[in-house]
């Protein structure tokens, strides 16, 4: 990636993404997703969703999503603020994943006009506590939502991580289960700011120039993003590094779990773990010099750990052999209550 950022940097080029690398972007992501994409390179996650949702929903409408999606939990009501005042309504689901019984009682409810018609779902892959959602559970509520004509977005800040895991085809995890516009992020899989909204139908992204560049993401140097991600799809290196971190993120849960009072709070399908741990062992972690947040889970607080495409095997040993340090240094569980 920083490779292609100094070769973009050489020479003159076209401004707004007039440049040659920018113009072939369209094309590599419509060969990568099998599917005529309309494409618009952003510098955020949250500028993507943003963005990405007001083209899909009117200001007096309501976006459903998780309860702990991202754009509900964690981007300043930025969403509310690019529809112009569409609402979040917030539903429940297991690991962060938004389950059909829940979008269907909400599709049922029928005080319109005075709830606000509800105009597209948004989903995270993965999603905000690790968890994959396969192409059929995409695509049992993509049914949901063309029955009642709402659009599907996926916030796909981590969209490499699953479909790494899943195995299947970026068509696959996407267009073909429904999807109708994708947040695809690069920056969490190791890319410098470089996250892209793809609509896979094109008349959904008629006004979207200028709403990128009213929402200030219509960069004059776009050829620096645009190259960074030239540079993931050549021989799928965003799909190699996304595997990467998720087989530590298996090799971390597979060495801590084994430790006397370590427990994982959800599964681990992409590269986040939630590690439920006795806080003081928690804390001596840290004076050792660990940085981690903690989070709130159905089971308690843990810490969050995500391991990404630098982590390396020895990291992962070395934590490990630390996190052991620490739990017997506070002794066996009992002590510490
Ligand atoms: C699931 C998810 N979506 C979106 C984002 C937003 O990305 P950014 O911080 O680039 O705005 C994040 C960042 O943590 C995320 O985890």
């Amino acid at each position: 990636v920083l490779a292609a950022l100094a070769d973009a940097n050489g020479g003159a080029a076209a401004a707004y993404g007039d440049d040659t690398v920018t113009s072939r972007l369209e094309a590599s992501l419509a060969a990568l997703f099998e599917h005529e994409v309309a494409v618009f390179p952003v510098a955020t996650g949250t500028a993507a969703n943003a963005l990405a949702l007001s083209a899909l929903a009117p200001p007096w409408s309501a976006i459903l999503c998780h309860r702990e999606a991202h754009i509900a939990a964690a981007e300043c009501g930025a969403p509310e603020f690019f529809t112009g005042g569409a609402r979040l309504v917030l539903l429940e689901g297991e690991a962060g994943k938004l389950s059909a019984a829940a979008l269907e009682a909400e599709c049922a409810h029928t005080l319109r006009p005075h709830r606000g018609a509800a105009s597209a779902v948004s989903l995270s892959q993965a999603t905000e506590a690790g968890a994959v959602y396969t192409p059929a559970e995409i695509a049992a509520l993509s049914e949901i939502c063309r029955g009642q004509g709402l659009k599907l977005h996926v916030d796909g800040a981590r969209f490499a991580n699953a479909v790494a895991a899943l195995g299947c085809s970026p068509a696959e995890a996407s267009w073909k289960s429904g999807v109708d516009a994708l947040s695809f992020g690069l920056t969490k899989n190791g890319a410098m700011a470089a996250e892209a909204v793809i609509f896979f139908d094109p008349a959904l992204a008629r006004d979207f120039d200028y709403r990128r560049k009213r929402g200030g993401h219509l960069f004059s140097k776009m050829r620096f993003v645009s190259a960074q991600f030239q540079a993931m799809l050549e021989d799928d290196l965003w799909l190699r590094l996304a595997a990467h971190a998720n087989a530590m993120a298996r090799r971390l849960a597979e060495r801590l779990v084994k430790l006397p009072g370590v427990r994982l709070a959800y599964p681990v399908e992409s590269n986040q773990l939630f590690v439920s741990l006795p806080e003081p062992a928690a804390a001596a972690l840290e004076s050792r010099g660990f940085l981690f947040h903690r989070w709130e889970t159905p089971s308690g607080r843990c810490v969050r750990l995500v391991t990404a495409f630098d982590t390396r095997r020895e990291d992962v040993d070395r934590l490990t052999a630390e996190t052991a340090g620490c739990l017997q240094e506070i002794g066996p569980p009992g002590r510490n209550l």
